[in-house]
């Protein structure tokens, strides 16, 4: 049966057990601009809830930067522009004429602290985004392809809009999305239609669509050129951004949850991990705060967690608990090419963005009575 919590008890819960954080939420984007007067929502899936491979709809996390548009899918349309030859608009009912084609994704915001909810997985389904640029008949100048959000000051392009390079956009499996877990787009994951980006962080699954733009540069729209950028220190000096983009590999503990009181001599310990574009090769734990390291077991082989590209894949660990006490647990991944989240947040780093290290949990284990 399926447990039905509402979105309300969410709201917060992915921030719990972040207070360590370096940068506290929404600072470093609201001096950056784009967010200010923020009335948006930033709502976490509950890890603890990680039951089934693809993430419930009313269970995934929302993530977004201005008060949800309400959009008719009567009188909306979706217009195809820029630098292209064949410029042209599809209603809803066109876009949902197009041939659908069907793609499994996890999607984080590239906010997500380590061990926050910010992180959720669908199956998603609409239209290759391949085959609509192509019918576009996009120009020799064409590099970028910008996607444009119905929500916030869309008129003076301080609304949402996000770019991405056309050979990502051209990839056979970016999608327009119609459909979410088998149903409708909800209003809050950007009905009537949203880009799905696969293995990218999720702010370019852009949200509420309007517009699709073909540009020969990545444009300055201010969720390009103030957000979402690498941004390292070396001493005194603040390098320049650089822009992100894939997914890090990262895992994350659903079961236990930190602060766990635990009674026994055996504990399956749970959780998941992703790579982005690339696959999940080992996750590992450690139960002595990071001396030693053992091999977890990845459920590729299960049907109710299939090692797809672009998707999570959940783990587990049985844990033989030696004695009572208290414990730190660690979780690690490493990808398919041999890339390992790092034990520590580089202290470098003054953006608020790609968080993959460790995820570590203290439980204690009671004396047995
Ligand atoms: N699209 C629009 N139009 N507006 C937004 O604020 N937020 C982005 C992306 N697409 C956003 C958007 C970010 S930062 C994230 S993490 C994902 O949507 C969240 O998707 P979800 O709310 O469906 O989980």
């Amino acid at each position: 049966m399926m447990r039905r919590f509402s979105r309300r008890a969410l709201i917060g819960s992915v921030w719990a057990g972040t207070a360590g954080l370096p940068f506290p939420r929404h600072t470093w984007a609201q001096r950056q601009g784009p967010e200010e007067g923020f009335e948006g929502e930033v709502a976490g899936f509950d890890l603890g809830l990680l039951d089934d491979w693809l993430t419930p709809n009313e269970l995934f996390f929302v993530r977004n930067h201005f008060a949800a548009p309400k959009i008719s899918a009567h009188a909306w349309k979706l217009a195809f522009s820029g630098a292209v030859s064949v410029p042209f608009e599809l209603s809803y009912e066109q876009l949902g004429g197009e041939p659908q084609t069907e793609l499994a994704a996890t999607l984080e915001c590239a906010e997500n602290p380590a061990g926050g909810g910010l992180v959720s997985n669908a199956q998603w389904s609409g239209v290759s985004l391949a085959g609509l640029l192509k019918k576009a008949q996009p120009n020799a100048e064409a590099r970028f392809v910008r996607f444009w959000g119905a929500d916030g000051a869309a008129s003076d392009g301080l609304g949402y809009a996000r770019s991405i390079p056309i050979s990502k956009a051209m990839s056979s499996d970016s999608l327009l999305a119609l459909r979410m877990n088998g149903e409708t787009l909800p209003a809050a994951h950007g009905f009537p239609a949203r880009a799905i980006i696969p293995g990218w962080y999720a702010m370019d699954s852009v949200k509420w669509l309007r517009k699709v733009e073909v540009l020969s540069d990545a444009g300055n729209s201010s969720f390009m050129s103030a957000a979402y950028q690498r941004q390292r220190r070396s001493g005194a000096v603040t390098l320049p951004r650089e822009p992100i983009s894939g997914m890090k590999v990262k895992s994350v503990f659903s079961r236990p949850l930190d602060g766990a009181i635990l009674m026994g001599r055996r504990f399956i310990v749970r959780g998941a991990a992703w790579a982005g574009t690339s696959r999940v090769r080992q996750v590992e734990l450690s139960t002595d705060g990071g001396r030693s390291w053992k091999a977890a077991q990845l459920a590729t082989t299960s049907a109710s967690s299939p090692q797809q590209p672009y998707t999570w894949v959940y783990w587990n660990y049985e844990w033989r608990i030696p004695s009572p006490g208290d414990y730190e647990l660690i979780v690690r991944a490493t990808d398919d090419r041999g890339r390992v989240q790092p034990a520590e947040r580089a202290k470098e780093r003054v953006d608020p963005y790609e968080q993959n290290s460790y995820q570590r949990v203290r439980c204690k284990v009671t004396a047995r009575i």
